[in-house]
């Protein structure tokens, strides 16, 4: 009886170490959204600060112009409630440039969602890539893409800048054990009016705009 319960108390122990405000390491290519509604408004409301973040740093090798280390990256926290996903993302960014005449080449985050996580290699109705630069402007593509599906608010800060998004997930079931596909992108203009670098969460190619069959996995928890 007392093995069993102080084996219940470091589960319990080590479920709180994990769920405050770290990185997950836990799985590969699995993010876990906890359920709450934080306010879009750029600032980190104590609910952020209870989930675990996922490192964007990995860069998409044969289209990095600049050296890795010197390369934006972002760590991404997620919520969800009955109709949206929230992420919030810290971004390290040395030099903030949004001259690029593509959206996708200014600094600026993207995340990708395949809301019924059918692995599609090309993009239905229920998937969409989701754009925010650094400014705060928004763009995104793909079928199943609609502009007033996404609200976000960002602020720059001393190391590069910040970004709280909302999509309205209208062909998901937001409950608990819910799963979708997912992937986070960074975009870096280093100073080039160009795009030097892409930083990426789980599929190093740049291919998440096109085929969802690689992105990660979403739990609602
Ligand atoms: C990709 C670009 C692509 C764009 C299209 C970005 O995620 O990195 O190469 O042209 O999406 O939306």
């Amino acid at each position: 009886m007392i093995r069993f319960l102080s084996a219940c108390l470091l589960i319990s122990f080590a479920a709180t170490a994990w769920s405050q405000d770290q990185l997950d390491k836990s799985k590969k290519g699995v993010a876990v959204a906890k359920k709450g509604t934080p306010k879009v408004d750029a600032k980190i409301d104590e609910i952020w600060k209870t989930c675990p973040k996922y490192l964007v740093n990995q860069p998409i090798a044969d289209l990095l112009e600049i050296d890795s280390k010197d390369m934006a990256t972002a760590t991404v926290r997620l919520l969800w409630d009955d109709r949206y996903l929230y992420a919030l993302w810290v971004v390290k960014d040395a030099e903030l440039s949004a001259d690029a005449g593509d959206d996708w080449a200014q600094d600026s985050v993207e995340l990708f969602l395949d809301q019924q996580q059918d692995k599609s290699t090309s993009y239905e109705n229920d998937d969409a890539q989701y754009r925010v630069n650094f400014e705060g402007k928004i763009s995104g593509q793909g079928t199943g893409y609609d502009e007033a599906d996404i609200k976000a608010a960002t602020k720059k800060n001393k190391k590069g800048y910040l970004v709280e998004m909302a999509i309205r997930t209208h062909a998901a079931d937001n409950k608990t054990g819910t799963v979708m596909g997912i992937e986070f992108q960074v975009n870096d203009d280093h100073g080039s009016a160009q795009r030097d670098a892409i930083a990426k969460w789980f599929h190093t190619e740049d291919d998440s705009w096109q085929d969802t069959s690689t992105f990660g996995t979403l739990e609602l928890k």
